[in-house]
Order: structure tokens, then C-alpha cells, then sequence
């Protein structure tokens, strides 16, 4: 069971949905790759070691003595003042990691720091810096620049006052978020731009997906045509037939060719029809007559009825053995089925049947061993009905092998040559032939991949079939 997870959609529909997915490619890849987000993370880093270098000049020089807790008052209102114009939280701890001044609330004032890793990296003199994930605030206004940052950044800086740690200023602040980042970073015309980007691909997707249709419509109506049994719907083939797509060209191409066989075929059953039905006619006149006399005439005389019903007899074998060579003929131009036939042993037990002699070299050939059998036998039967004494010669020749059914009869005429692999051509209709012979050793050669040529002169009639020597390699 075939799950239908898409839609059916006109081109045009599949062709916009995939422009405009390209699109989107570069936002999306920003975002999945999340090279934006820790971009802004970097940024807002670098941006709050800047403030700290110059906040611990600034705390340094306040608490000159090195007592920071002394100057709380100072510190905090100058912290604030910074707060204000950085929007970074500012604490400072002194050298226990105690918080002794803050940029908001004063009732952090004496909460323990010492444990984070930043504070700790910057009272042992280096700088330090972390970063933290931060509880979403949902009710945070529309503009604030940390509505939906899910980090928080920790920069922690060591304060010196003459050479030696007396403290620590630690700033954290949110990055910026994506999309605000996005939209902040677009130039003014973004929405016009963006709208302008929407529509070029609305028009491109259109516009490609008019080329595509017009051609594989043009390929769908004339299918339609040929379908409905009008074969001028091949003429409208040639113009998708060059089309610059390969595949539609390509489906022309398809198409025209399932058409010329379809016409083909068509053709052939028709003149089949009139063949099978023109041979039947005589045998089922004849039949048709000869019941209708013995039912007006029961008392016909013994030895004249008697002749009525051989009559009537040679008519049903005459149909009988007509239904047997067409069904053999139609089962010859099915595919046949494919083996290794040793054609020399094939050969060489037909001509002994016939009574023929048989010479040369001959190679297996890939085929159906009782059909290519009937090649040979109806050749060698037409040599002994229609010919005179008759041979095989085999023959290989590079890649294909073959035999000559040669007789010393009297012949084809010119005339005749022509016709003798029709479909009940027979010169011996009086005797019963049904003119199969040759239509199914041409069906049986041509679906075998051979060929099967004649020449004939009074005292020599040559009927030569030719085909694929086997490639045992491919064993
Ligand atoms: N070896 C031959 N010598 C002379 N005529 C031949 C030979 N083989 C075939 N023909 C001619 O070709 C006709 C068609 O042959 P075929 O298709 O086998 O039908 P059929 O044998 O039933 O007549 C024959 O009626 C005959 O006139
Ligand atoms: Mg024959």
C-alpha cells in the first residue's frame, strides 16, 4: 500500500514552494547552524570586557585605600550610572567574592560569588568569563533587546589597587536575539526587499513552469489524440520531439514510437483479418453448400453423396490445418523463449528425416529449439513438395552462423519470388498447401534476430537463413 504523503500539485505549485524554500536557504542555515546566535554571544562577551576594563580603572581609582565595602555608596552609584548607559547588571565583589556594590537591587550586597568560575578566574588575576542559560522572561516588552535570549553572559575582571587584587567588577547581560539581531542588521529597505525577493521567485516559478507545461502539454495532447485513434496527433510530436528539456524530448520520442507501433500493429491486424477470413471463405462455402444440398435432397444417390462428404471432409482438414498454422505463426512472433540450441545436431537430424545430406560447420545460436526446428523442416518439406533433391549447407561467419536449404527443383518463377513468404502464398492450393510455410520460418528467423533471403534459378533454389551465433560467454 502506497501511502500518499504529498499532494498533487500543478507544476507551477511545486516549482514556487521550491524557490521560495531556496530562499530561505541562507536564513536558515544561520539559524540551524546556530553561527548567528554564538556570534552575538562573542559579541556581547567582548562588549562587557571592554566595560570591565574601564569600570576597574574606575573602581581603583574611588577606592584608592583598597577598602572597597567602605565606599558602597560611591561604587554603587557609579555602577548604576554605567548600568544605565551599557544595560549591563554590574556587581563588584571584593577579594572573598563577597558582593560589596550593585548596579540594582542593594539587597544582593553580601551574597557569596567566590564559587563562580569567573569570579574565581579573575580574583586569581586573570579574566574570566561564562556563559549561562536564563530562565525565559515571557512578559519582557516587545522592544527590550533580551525578550527571548535563552543565554545569559558572565564577564569577570580583577579591580588592582597598587598591584595587588582587592576585588572583582563582574557585568553579565543577554546577547541580542536572532531575529531581532536579523531584522537590526538589515539595511531600511528590508520589507521592501524581502516583498521584491517573494515576487521575483513567484515569477520565476511561473514563468519556468510555463516553459515546462508547454511542452509536456503538447507531448499529453497529442498522446490524447493518437489514444483516441487519430494518428495526425503524431505530427504534434515533432515540436516537444526537439524541445530544449531532455526529458520531454525524450517522452515525445517515447510516445511516437509506442504510436508508429500501435499504427503498425493496427495495420497488421487488419490485413491478418482480411487474409484469415479471405482463406476461410472457399473452405466454408463449400462446407455451407454441401449441408445445404443433402438437406434439400435425402434421397440423393448413395455414390453422389459420397463424393459431397469427401468434399466437405478436405474442407474441414483444409480449415483445420489453416487454424494450426496460424496459431503456430502467432505463438513464432511472440518473444522466444531463450536457451542454447546446438543448431548442428539440429540440423543434422532434420536433413536425416528428409532424407537429405548435410555438410559444413554450424555454431549453437540462442533460441527455441522447436521452433528453430520448424525452420528447417518446413524448408527442407517445401524442397520435397515444390523442389527436387535437396542438401544443408552450414556456414559461420564472425559472429553469426547459419545454413543454405539448397534443392535442384525447378524453381521460382520471377514473378512468384517475391510473394513466397506471404501469409498463404501457396502454388498448391489445389493440393492442400496452406501457404504458412515461409510466413512462420520469416517470424520464427526475424524473432530469433536472423534472416531468411531466397534465389532461385530453374535446377537451383536456394533458401539461405542466417542468424545470431550464441556468445557462450554469456553463460
Ligand atoms: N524449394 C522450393 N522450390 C520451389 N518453390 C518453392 C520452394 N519453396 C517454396 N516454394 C514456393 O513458395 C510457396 C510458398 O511456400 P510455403 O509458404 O511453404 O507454402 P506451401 O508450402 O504451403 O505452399 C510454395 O507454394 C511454392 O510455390
Ligand atoms: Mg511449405
Amino acid at each position: 500500500v502506497t501511502r500518499r504523503l504529498l499532494p498533487t500539485l500543478p507544476l507551477r505549485a511545486w516549482l514556487i514552494v521550491a524557490y521560495s524554500a531556496v530562499l530561505l536557504l541562507p536564513v536558515l542555515v544561520l539559524f540551524a547552524s546556530g553561527a548567528l546566535g554564538r556570534d552575538l554571544v562573542r559579541q556581547t562577551r567582548w562588549d562587557l570586557e571592554h566595560q570591565s576594563a574601564l569600570l576597574t580603572m574606575l573602581v581603583g581609582a574611588v577606592a584608592a585605600d583598597g577598602d572597597l565595602a567602605a565606599h558602597e555608596r560611591v561604587l554603587s552609584r557609579h555602577l548604576r550610572e554605567a548600568k544605565h548607559a551599557t544595560l549591563s547588571g554590574i556587581r563588584l565583589v571584593d577579594a572573598d567574592g563577597i558582593v560589596v556594590a550593585s548596579s540594582g537591587d542593594r539587597r544582593v550586597l553580601g551574597e557569596d560569588l567566590g564559587g563562580d568560575p569567573e569570579v574565581v578566574a579573575a580574583l586569581a588575576g586573570a579574566g574570566g568569563s561564562v556563559v549561562r542559560p536564563r530562565p525565559r522572561a515571557t512578559n519582557a516588552p516587545l522592544d527590550s533587546r533580551s525578550r527571548r535570549a535563552t543565554v545569559r553572559v558572565f564577564v569577570a575582571s580583577p579591580v588592582r589597587v597598587d598591584g595587588r587584587i582587592v576585588g572583582a567588577i563582574v557585568l553579565s547581560r543577554t546577547p541580542r536575539e536572532e531575529v531581532q539581531a536579523l531584522y537590526q542588521m538589515a539595511p531600511a529597505g528590508l520589507w521592501q526587499g524581502a516583498v521584491l525577493a517573494v515576487l521575483a521567485t513567484v515569477a520565476f516559478g511561473w514563468l519556468s513552469s510555463a516553459v515546462l507545461t508547454r511542452s509536456l502539454s503538447a507531448v499529453d495532447r497529442a498522446a490524447q489524440r493518437v489514444a483516441d485513434g487519430h494518428f495526425d496527433g503524431l505530427a504534434d510530436l515533432q515540436r516537444p520531439k526537439r524541445s530544449h528539456l531532455r526529458e520531454v524530448g525524450r517522452a515525445a520520442l517515447s510516445v511516437e514510437t509506442m504510436a508508429v507501433r500501435l499504427r503498425d500493429r493496427l495495420a497488421y491486424i487488419s490485413e491478418f483479418a482480411s487474409n484469415v477470413s479471405h482463406e476461410f471463405k472457399t473452405p466454408l462455402a463449400t462446407l455451407k453448400g454441401t449441408l445445404e444440398l443433402l438437406a434439400d435432397d435425402p434421397d440423393m444417390p448413395p455414390d453422389q453423396r459420397t463424393r459431397f462428404m469427401t468434399n466437405a471432409s478436405q474442407s474441414v482438414d483444409r480449415l483445420e490445418r489453416l487454424v494450426t498454422g496460424l496459431l503456430s505463426l502467432a505463438r513464432a512472433e511472440e518473444t522466444p523463449d531463450e536457451s542454447i540450441v546446438d543448431l548442428e545436431a539440429l540440423v543434422a537430424a532434420s536433413a536425416e528425416r528428409h532424407g537429405a545430406t548435410w555438410r559444413g560447420p554450424l555454431a549453437p545460436v540462442r533460441g527455441d529449439r522447436s521452433q528453430l526446428d520448424a525452420v528447417v523442416s518446413n524448408l527442407l518439406e517445401n524442397a520435397r513438395v515444390h523442389g527436387g533433391r535437396a542438401w544443408v549447407e552450414g556456414f559461420v561467419d564472425g559472429g553469426r552462423t547459419g545454413f543454405a536449404v539448397v534443392d535442384d527443383g525447378p524453381g521460382i518463377s520471377p514473378a512468384n519470388l517475391p510473394q513466397v513468404f506471404d501469409r498463404f502464398f501457396t502454388t498448391k492450393r489445389g493440393q492442400g498447401s496452406s501457404g504458412l510455410g515461409l510466413a512462420l520460418v520469416r517470424a520464427i528467423v526475424f524473432t530469433h534476430g536472423g534472416e531468411v533471403t531466397v534465389a532461385s534459378r530453374p535446377g537451383h533454389t536456394v533458401f539461405t537463413v542466417t542468424l545470431p551465433a550464441a556468445d557462450r560467454s554469456t553463460e
